[in-house]
């Protein structure tokens, strides 16, 4: 859908595209219904209006019986298709395809702290490929923020103490804005910046450019071994702790029968709460790292996790 961006701001996403689809179908489905009950009203109130001759005995059977149970079940019907359709489109927001880069961003009171994937960071700015799958790996470090681009129809809540995903692929290059959309003191109004969509070649440049920054993985490796991670999590140790290489992305037992996958989820709460998913096999004499790591740290700590998953890299 183009027009005039004073009345309607054109969806620069695949997202987008899905979104107003739906946004359009549900407004006609509304203004057909808002037109038929708009028509039976005013026909009725002429046709029965007072001293008017027309018939005012009971409704034929076939009024009473299969004329209801025909609109009812249209009806119905209907609000399924709407539902499917509405759910279809929103849970696609929610699948990354595997080939997605990934970025982060960190919330704060007021600014989005983002990082590239070659570990380039920015501030209230988020550069990217156009025609390319990007998942947000998002987190706060105070309170409730949302991270909303209007032109990409994406709008997802980041929240403290937990990791929020989204994903979009952008379909035009430009500068889009970028808010904040959920109230997060003073200077909520403040917060936002722009997402930059850039041709792929422009992109590869502007990275290249970019000052090399501490890339997240190794990043978490010195941390792992600063915070004394490695002295129980190193392959030879007295301890008897899970040695992490190669434990990325498998689903593994835990001790109470279940089991859980290996992503950023489990391993972010197996350093907050460490006993709260116990691996099967091991006691649980992890301490909390609670207070202890920042959610920078947390953002470095599970992506040298993840850099472990191959195997390289795992002696630091
Ligand atoms: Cu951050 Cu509103």
């Amino acid at each position: 859908m183009s027009g005039s961006p004073i009345f309607w701001l054109p969806a620069a996403s695949t997202e987008g595209a899905r979104t107003d689809h739906l946004f359009f179908l549900l407004c006609g489905i509304s203004t057909l219904i808002v037109l038929l009950v708009l028509t039976l009203i005013v026909t009725f109130a002429i046709r029965y209006r007072h001293g008017s001759a027309a018939p005012r005995g009971r409704l034929p059977e076939f009024f009473r019986s299969e004329f209801e149970i025909g609109w009812t079940a249209a009806t119905a019907f209907l609000f399924l298709f709407i539902f499917w359709w509405a759910s279809a489109a929103q849970l696609a927001g929610y699948a990354p395809p595997p080939d997605a880069i990934e970025m982060h961003v960190t919330a704060k009171q007021w600014m989005f702290k983002t990082q590239q994937p070659n570990g380039a960071r920015e501030i209230n700015q988020l550069h990217m490929p156009v025609d390319t799958p990007v998942r947000l790996v998002m987190t706060s470090q105070d309170v409730i923020h949302s991270f909303w681009v209007p032109a990409f129809r994406f709008k997802r809540d980041i929240l403290p103490g937990r990791v929020t995903q989204g994903w979009f692929q952008a379909t035009r290059t430009g500068t889009f804005h970028l808010f904040c959309a959920e109230y997060c003191g003073t200077d909520h109004s403040e917060m936002g910046g722009e997402v930059i969509v850039m041709p792929k070649a422009d992109y590869a440049a502007w990275t290249a450019a970019q000052p090399e920054g501490d890339d997240l993985g190794k990043a978490g490796g010195k941390l792992f071994v600063k915070m004394g991670c490695a002295g129980c999590h190193a392959g030879s140790n007295a301890v008897h702790a899970p040695n992490l290489a190669g434990l990325w992305g498998r689903t593994i037992p835990l001790a109470d029968g279940s089991s859980v996958e290996v992503d950023e989820r489990y391993v972010r709460d197996s350093i907050l709460q460490p006993r709260r998913e116990i691996a099967a096999g091991y006691e649980p004499i992890m301490p909390s790292f609670q207070g202890v790591a920042s959610e920078a740290d947390l953002t470095r700590l599970v992506a040298y996790i993840r850099s472990l998953a191959t195997g390289e890299d795992a002696g630091q």
